[in-house]
């Protein structure tokens, strides 16, 4: 299949006509720049089409300038929302400066974290700080307005929330454990998501499995049920690791940096790469 080349100067006189001639004849148009390939058009084809398992497992990709606010929720508790949102600012930390994680769990089960650390005189390499109560999303904007990676935890079975958190996060994260109890239960959460879904412009969920076991069979079947939603292709494998991290500068970081590629698409789909 040979692809049709044009330069850029071309490109801009007759771009509805190349449209339309990508559209009918199905195949890509290489565009080029001082005789180099610069970007392709290619035509959408049913792979990429909204509601194939393909497209929705690619959503929660953004671009690293367009994640500022990370939120991880899930009604359910016990999940590993905390622990996935403190690795994940870790990781951030390693690129960005200014990386706060937004405790908006009345447990304070993120800042506990950090005055643990501080206890045995550790700093983490990013902050946490308490959730206004009544003005978390405001706070949330205002920290990424300054700059601020903003990885915001949240508590479980808090519709209120929830709610909040998911309207102002760029990705919304939801944990959920490999057993079909629990892939089950997501049905409230995702519910949740979906609803809003429905009234924001942009709005960005995968759910991401966690504490997977590949020696259990449930979980592989697990893994298998989250095809049908929007999902993470990273999945978080149960680890001593990751218990052990609490009070600590989390250091098991392999999977967490995989993830965060993930979510920035720093691996750009082959098939629009010239
Ligand atoms: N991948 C993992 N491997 C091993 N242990 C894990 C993993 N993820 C979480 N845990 C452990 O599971 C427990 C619950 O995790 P965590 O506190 O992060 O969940 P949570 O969703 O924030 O809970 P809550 O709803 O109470 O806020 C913790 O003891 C944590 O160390
Ligand atoms: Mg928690």
């Amino acid at each position: 299949m040979s692809k049709q080349q044009l330069g850029v100067r071309a490109l801009r006189k007759e771009l509805s006509g190349i449209l339309k001639a990508v559209e009918q004849s199905g195949q890509p148009v290489t565009v080029t720049s001082r005789g180099l390939p610069q970007v392709a058009i290619v035509p959408v084809t049913q792979h990429d089409l909204p509601n194939s398992n393909a497209s929705k497992r690619k959503r929660h990709t953004t671009g690293e300038e367009h994640v500022q606010i990370i939120a991880t929720l899930s009604l359910k508790g016990g999940v590993g929302k905390t622990t996935i949102a403190m690795h994940l600012a870790t990781v951030i930390a390693e690129h960005h400066a200014l990386v706060t994680v937004l405790d908006a769990d009345e447990e304070v089960s993120a800042l506990r974290w950090q005055q643990h650390a501080l206890a045995d005189g550790v700093r983490l390499p990013f902050s946490v700080i308490p959730a206004d109560r009544n003005s978390f999303m405001r706070q949330a904007k205002d920290l990424a307005r300054a700059g601020h990676i903003v990885v915001i935890d949240t508590p479980p079975n808090n519709r209120e929330v929830l709610k909040s958190a998911a309207t102002i996060a760029d990705v919304v994260l939801v944990p959920v454990l490999p057993t079909g109890l629990d892939v089950d239960r997501l049905g409230t959460t995702l519910d949740l998501l979906r609803d809003l879904e429905a009234a924001l412009d942009e709005f960005n969920y995968a759910v991401v499995l966690n504490r997977y076991d590949a020696r259990k069979g449930m979980a592989k079947e697990a893994n298998q049920a989250l095809d049908n939603l929007p999902r993470l292709t990273t999945v978080i494998r149960a680890l001593a690791s990751y218990e052990k991290a609490f009070g600590h500068i989390p250091s098991d970081l392999v999977q967490f940096r995989e993830i965060w590629n993930e979510l920035t698409g720093s691996t750009v789909p082959a098939e629009v790469v010239p």
